[in-house]
């Protein structure tokens, strides 16, 4: 009878590891899924670029970018998405609260304060979400996201592909959007 006192101990401790992750483990799980999507990304549209140039890369994108989150996402546990205000993908647009933390930040932005890296945001008892803002932070992705003329290869794709298109007429230093990944430990 001598251990049972520390088998309850042992129950009770396994139990309370099985309650989940805490904040700082959460941020790391985010950081982690987001920075993974993102490299993912941003390397297969480099590549995509210049082996082929905007409008196959364009199409690449399209038909890949979706998928390749929602892989990014199972390999590690959580669900990702990428949402805008301006949205190009009708898929990617932003609502609710996710939509209203986006509308913060661009008044941050505005007003010259400097955004967050992230933000870590309670849904319920059990579900957490990360947050982490996109910025237009390299010349390239103005290829597909800047000033592009109607008329071009590129801006008849465009208008193909997303007849409702908003993600156009972006600066260098905008926010494009964020990546969202919910975490349910
Ligand atoms: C070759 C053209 C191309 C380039 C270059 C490009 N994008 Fe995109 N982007 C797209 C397309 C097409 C979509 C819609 C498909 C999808 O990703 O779901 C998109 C969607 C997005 C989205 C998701 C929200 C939405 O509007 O649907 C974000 C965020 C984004 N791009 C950010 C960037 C950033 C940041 C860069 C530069 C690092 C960049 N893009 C470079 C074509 C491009």
């Amino acid at each position: 009878m001598k251990f049972f006192p520390f088998a309850i101990a042992l129950a009770a401790s396994s139990f309370l590891c099985a309650a989940g992750l805490n904040d700082d483990q959460r941020i790391a799980k985010g950081a982690a899924a987001s920075s993974a999507l993102l490299q993912k990304l941003g390397g297969e549209v480099k590549k995509n670029m210049e082996a082929s140039g905007p409008v196959k890369t364009l199409e690449f994108c399209s038909m890949n970018a979706l998928p390749m989150t929602e892989q990014v996402g199972k390999e590690h546990g959580t669900k990702i998405q990428r949402l805008s205000l301006k949205n190009r993908n009708p898929l990617n647009a932003a609502t609710g609260e996710d939509k209203a933390l986006l509308e913060q930040w661009e008044t941050m932005l505005k007003n010259g304060q400097s955004l967050p890296s992230h933000e870590l945001k309670k849904l319920s008892s059990s579900q957490s979400a990360y947050y982490k803002p996109i910025l237009i932070n390299n010349e390239a992705c103005l290829k597909c996201h800047g000033d592009i003329a109607s008329g071009s290869p590129l801006g008849k794709a465009i208008a193909t592909t997303y007849p409702e298109d908003k993600a156009l007429g972006y600066k260098m230093g905008d926010l494009r959007g964020m990546v969202k990944v919910e975490i349910s430990e």
